[in-house]
């Protein structure tokens, strides 16, 4: 099969990990015989230096043209307080929008090689494998009103917490296909207990959930799940929320692998191609060193070949191929224990590249 990939390659340490994936792929497309073609384009930091827009029209169009995208990280100090006023995340929020992506899947994945890396207890984390599907374009992030205003006589501001049937079933949806691939179980979670706006979530659940007999449904409110989520995440499937609550928990469930370097996530949307990025930044203490850990960005691009190209084989065996250099104990600095000797950026790619096979 014959992919065009529209390469982001950001700031920082998003220029290597890029680097290194996109080699990667290249063994994929060798092995399983596609041809994956890239079409560089600039955003963020870098965009502003090039193009004074952290977002230039060009890279929108590179991007809705092709059937996938990846993306590095953007920013960097360099880019604070720019004189220009422009800043380099301001490229991250556009691209989400320009191309409509309503659903961020954010997987975790622990590595039972790895388990030290976590701040909780081994048994609790080894092999933990859940889905945290987060929708992206609405709640109270973007309902309006949203502002200052007097109430009795004092300041006050406002958010509104609002969604829309229609955005609620297609994030819902989402959340049912996800769990068909996987173990079949979806917990929904929601504050339906006091907020209307998840009273009309939960009722919307219950009216799809008709339409997918083998998955198994339950709701949590927002407060349990994350208890559930430190205390015995394997538990979990999908979880599918709200942009809040699905903001938090994702943040809190990346603890259980350890390390930011090991996440990757994904956006998607109706139409226009998926985002696939780590989800750390541009770790501009590291950049330029060759230290970077490049298996989250990686691991993002076997999220691509599953979620946009339909090529699960391919995907599955990149994902074991990163179980397997870690199983066989390799490590770049962000994972590696006292004594342990660092792989560089590099060294780590080559041995993800080594284990890949059909
Ligand atoms: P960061 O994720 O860039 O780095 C946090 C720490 O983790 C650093 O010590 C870094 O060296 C380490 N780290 C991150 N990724 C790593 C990897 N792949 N391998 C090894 N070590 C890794 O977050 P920070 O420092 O808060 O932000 C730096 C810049 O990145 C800022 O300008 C921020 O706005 C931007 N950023 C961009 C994101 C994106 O593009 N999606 C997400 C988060 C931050
Ligand atoms: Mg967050």
């Amino acid at each position: 099969m014959k992919k065009t990939i529209t390469v982001l390659p950001g700031d920082g340490i998003g220029l290597e990990v890029v680097k290194a994936t996109t080699t990667v792929l290249d063994k994929v497309a060798e092995l399983y015989g596609h041809e994956f073609e890239y079409k560089y384009a600039d955003i963020g930091g870098t965009a502003i230096d090039k193009h004074e827009d952290p977002l230039p029209q060009e890279t929108v169009d590179t991007c809705k043209s092709s059937d996938g995208v990846l993306l590095g990280a953007v920013g960097g100090p360099k880019w604070e307080n720019h004189p220009s006023g422009l800043r380099p995340e301001q490229g991250l929020l556009g691209i989400r929008k320009a191309l409509q992506l309503f659903a961020n899947l954010r997987p975790v994945t622990g590595h039972e090689s790895l388990t030290d890396a976590s701040s909780l207890k081994k048994e609790v984390v080894d092999n933990v494998d859940l889905m945290i599907l987060r929708e992206l374009t609405g709640g109270i992030y973007f309902g309006r009103p949203q502002e200052r205003r007097q109430v009795d006589g004092e300041e006050a501001a406002l958010d509104t917490m609002i969604y829309k049937k229609s955005e609620i079933e297609r994030i819902v949806r989402q959340g049912f296909e996800m769990a068909k691939l996987r173990r079949k179980k979806l917990t929904s979670v929601d504050k339906a207990n006091v907020l209307e706006s998840s009273r009309l979530w939960r009722e919307t659940v219950e009216e799809i959930k008709s339409d997918y007999p083998d998955v198994k449904v339950e709701h949590m409110l927002v407060d349990n799940a994350a208890m559930q989520i430190i205390r015995e995440p394997k538990q979990f499937d999908v979880m599918v929320t709200g942009n809040m609550f699905g903001d938090i928990l994702s943040d809190a469930a990346s603890m259980l692998t350890g390390s930011l370097g090991m996440l990757p996530s994904a956006s998607i949307g109706e139409q226009a191609p998926g985002l696939y990025e780590p989800v750390h930044g541009s770790a501009p203490d590291i950049e330029g060193q060759n230290k970077a850990n490049p298996l989250a960005m990686i691991a993002s691009a076997a999220m691509m070949l599953k979620y946009s190209f339909k090529m699960t084989e391919e995907a599955d065996a990149l994902d074991k191929a990163v179980s397997d250099v870690l199983s066989a104990g390799h490590r770049t600095g962000d994972i590696a224990k006292e004594g342990e000797t660092a792989l560089s950026t590099d060294e780590m790619t080559e041995k993800v590249m080594e284990v890949l096979k059909k």
